[in-house]
């Protein structure tokens, strides 16, 4: 009888604790909509989501990987290659901490036809477990396309953490207007909260630092993340005209790590069932240029 009591507390507290999937993904992970300034935070193998009141609003349960490197590993993972992503990463090891990942970028013509594609292009942090796989990526994306909980055939922002495979947590600034304009100028910053992080949690804020009302979102991991990349991501397009025209250029991409922008030099990935090219074309850790070249037919 206490045994049951205690499973129907429980799941009361499961219930009252969780947000309802606002929408899900053309593959069926949920998205999750939380208020601006969420903080996401590990406990143990969750991630537990705290709106700015400092309310526990969601938990991602057993989302967290057990076999993280410690600060202290020697060897470092070699990340796993993700055969769908068309990125310019650079991989760090697990000592290392990013101090920031910033790039600006013009919002670019909107594709010339839509069937309902989504395209996200964003500068994200991911961190990996000991086989090389990532189990976050927090990123400020630009997203043309509509999810269901946001967008149409137009740009919008989309501040987003992934956690895959369990779904995406997505913030959003209640009244707030989340369209781009083709042709604006956007900043986007990933920016590591060293005040916030001394309980051992390496901390991170994303935010497209000039945009109006934009939102922002925190996330804290056990472990640095040791990927930064500038990505496209797509699903649902299936012809050259599907892409906006032309290239995509991510500009002054500035990375820092807490001893100093490092000497770096991007490695690229393209999804290979598609025709999109990646180009470094100012390579390094300091105002560096990386473009994604969208077919032209
Ligand atoms: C805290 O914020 C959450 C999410 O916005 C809201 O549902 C809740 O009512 C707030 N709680 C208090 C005490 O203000
Ligand atoms: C690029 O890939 C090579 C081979 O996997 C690796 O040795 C190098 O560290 C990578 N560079 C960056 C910046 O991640
Ligand atoms: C945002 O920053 C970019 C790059 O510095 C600048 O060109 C643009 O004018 C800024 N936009 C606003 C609205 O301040
Ligand atoms: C990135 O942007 C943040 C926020 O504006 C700034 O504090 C930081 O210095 C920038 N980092 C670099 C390497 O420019
Ligand atoms: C890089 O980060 C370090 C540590 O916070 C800081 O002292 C330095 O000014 C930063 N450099 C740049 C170029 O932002």
């Amino acid at each position: 009888m206490l045994f049951f009591r205690a499973l129907a507390a429980a799941l009361l507290a499961g219930t009252t604790l969780a947000l309802s999937p606002a929408a899900h993904t053309a593959s069926g992970q949920p998205i999750f909509v939380a208020p601006s300034g969420s903080r996401v935070k590990p406990v143990g193998r969750n991630m537990e989501v705290f709106a700015p009141n400092g309310t526990l609003i969601h938990t991602f349960e057993n989302v967290i990987p057990t076999n993280l490197k410690t600060k202290r590993a020697s060897s470092q993972p070699i990340r796993r290659q993700d055969l769908s992503a068309t990125e310019a990463y650079a991989e760090f090891g697990p000592t290392d901490v990013i101090q920031s990942f910033n790039t600006t970028f013009v919002v670019p013509p909107a594709p010339t036809t839509f069937e309902s594609q989504i395209i996200f292009l964003s500068a994200n942090v991911q961190p990996l477990d000991a086989n090389g796989v990532p189990f976050g990526n927090l990123r400020a994306a630009l997203q043309y396309g509509g999810s269901s909980v946001q967008g149409g055939p137009f740009w919008t922002y989309a501040i987003q953490l992934e956690v895959p495979p369990f779904g995406f947590l997505q913030v959003t600034n209640i009244g707030a207007n989340p369209d781009l304009d083709v042709g604006q100028h956007i900043i986007s910053t990933l920016v590591y909260d060293a005040e916030f992080s001394d309980d051992g949690i390496f901390w991170y804020i994303a935010s497209f630092d000039n945009v109006t009302d934009a939102p922002t979102l925190e996330v804290g991991w056990q472990v640095p993340p040791q990927i930064a990349a500038l990505e496209l991501e797509v699903e649902g397009v299936s012809q050259a005209s599907d892409y906006p025209a032309g290239s995509f250029v991510f500009e002054q991409v500035n990375l820092n790590l807490t001893t100093g922008p490092p000497t770096i030099s991007w490695n690229t990935s393209v999804d290979p069932t598609t025709n999109v090219e990646v180009t470094v074309d100012v390579d390094g850790s300091e105002n560096a240029q990386i473009s994604i070249v969208f077919p032209s037919s």
